[in-house]
């Protein structure tokens, strides 16, 4: 089994990898992305798999009548997030394929259909949202809304799938894919720390934090960095920086996270004040009030601090994803086929497990991250975690998909 996995992870290994930072560069519809899908289809195609790329450019890899029903979905994506790490996304397709060598290897008997899946854009690296594909397919994505996502340099999303050969005029929900599925079960390196404290390799997942993204526009106005006295100014980077502050300290006080992690500067001039400073927020809570009350409050500081730098403030929900509390029958019965003493973990981490979840009985599995660090090019699983986690997925596929 390591063996099988081995090979793919050394495959895969250099798509999409900057040689300087290390870190993974793998965003939508680009070069590194057309690279990750050709590896998928080369995977799918050595095993024997029908391979398709569906109406919303998510991959599936077929073992058996995909049109019978009742089918068992495994799999997760293979983008990044800007200089992201190995494990987030392909290692849990990676294990997909190597659980079915497994299965292979026990001579199981496979009673329902099987897949393999890729989803498209799950990071939101390019576009600016999360969980592109499933969110499409699950019909939580409008076309319009779709068809108005832009990257940094003003290409469109339909305009990016066309140049990569996937015809955008296709994309919209596909009910009929997903009521075609029983169970989805997506492996995941753990992005904390939990696994690690308990010391055990493969945890379940229970629920995901609700979470969101936010735009920030502060606009001043521009001037001269040398001449314009600081009583004179209407500085938006001041207005920025006591609202990151606030971000931390609602948090904080909440028992969520909220992080500015991207921000652009217009003019971006070092000698010029600033006209605009646009800052992304993503915040995360246990629950919606509590993620509500940090919005709430991190919004008010900005808009007081405004008033003070005679600055503007507009606030803008780029995504959503509301609480998910995964599907207790098939994490129960998860439970079981792993013998019961599997760890139950939640998570502040956003997946197209979530997504699908509201459409599709699904559950997750996370491998321990003895750091926790993720989203970094220093994301790590031990091997023999990552074999572990492989068996885990196996036992599962067998239970459910196996007779
Ligand atoms: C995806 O990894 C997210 O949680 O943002
Ligand atoms: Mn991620
Ligand atoms: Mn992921």
């Amino acid at each position: 089994m390591s063996d099988s996995f081995h090979r793919m992870w050394a495959d895969l290994a250099p798509v999409g990898r900057h040689p300087d930072s290390g870190g993974y560069r793998r965003y939508a519809w680009t070069g590194a992305d057309t690279d990750c899908r050709a590896w998928f289809r080369a995977q799918a195609e050595a095993r024997g798999l029908d391979c398709e790329t569906d109406r919303n450019g998510n991959q599936w890899a077929w073992l058996g009548d995909r049109t019978a029903g009742d089918a068992v979905v495994t799999g997760s994506h293979l983008d990044s997030v800007p200089d992201g790490g190995a494990f987030d996304g392909p290692l849990g397709v990676v294990s997909s394929f190597a659980a079915l060598d497994e299965l292979r290897r026990r001579g199981a008997r496979f009673t329902r259909p099987l897949a393999v899946a890729n989803f498209g854009d799950e990071e939101g690296a390019r576009f600016g949202l999360a969980c592109v594909g499933s969110r499409l397919a699950a019909g939580q994505l409008t076309r319009e809304a779709a068809f108005a996502l832009r990257d940094a340099d003003g290409v469109s999303l339909p305009q990016a799938m066309e140049a990569a050969g996937h015809d955008p005029e296709a994309i919209g929900p596909d009910p009929e894919r997903l009521a075609g599925i029983g169970a989805f079960v997506e492996l995941h390196v753990e992005q904390g720390r939990a696994l690690d404290l308990t010391g055990d390799a493969v945890g379940v997942a229970s629920a995901i934090w609700p979470h969101g993204r936010w735009r920030f526009d502060f606009r001043g106005e521009a001037n001269h960095a040398g001449t314009t006295r600081l009583a004179d100014r209407r500085d938006p980077m001041l207005t920025y920086a006591e609202t990151v502050l606030a971000a931390r300290r609602e948090a904080e006080l909440a028992g969520a996270v909220a992080t500015f992690g991207k921000v652009a500067v217009e003019p971006n001039g070092v000698n010029a004040i600033p006209s605009l400073v646009r800052g992304w927020l993503d915040s995360r809570a246990p629950d919606q009030a509590a993620l509500d009350t940090v919005l709430a409050a991190v919004e008010r500081a900005a808009r007081e601090r405004a008033e003070r730098d005679g600055t503007d403030v507009a606030v803008v929900r780029e995504s959503f994803t509301p609480v998910v509390e995964f599907e207790h029958a098939l994490r129960d019965e998860i439970g079981r086929i792993l013998g019961g003493s599997v760890p139950v973990l939640g998570t502040g981490a956003g997946h197209d497990a979530g997504i699908l979840s509201a459409s599709v009985p699904t559950a997750m599995l996370f491998v321990r991250n003895p750091t926790g660090v993720s989203h970094s090019p220093a994301e790590y699983a031990a091997e023999d975690d990552c074999v572990a986690g492989v068996r885990a997925l196996a036992d599962v596929l067998e239970g459910l998909a196996c007779g």
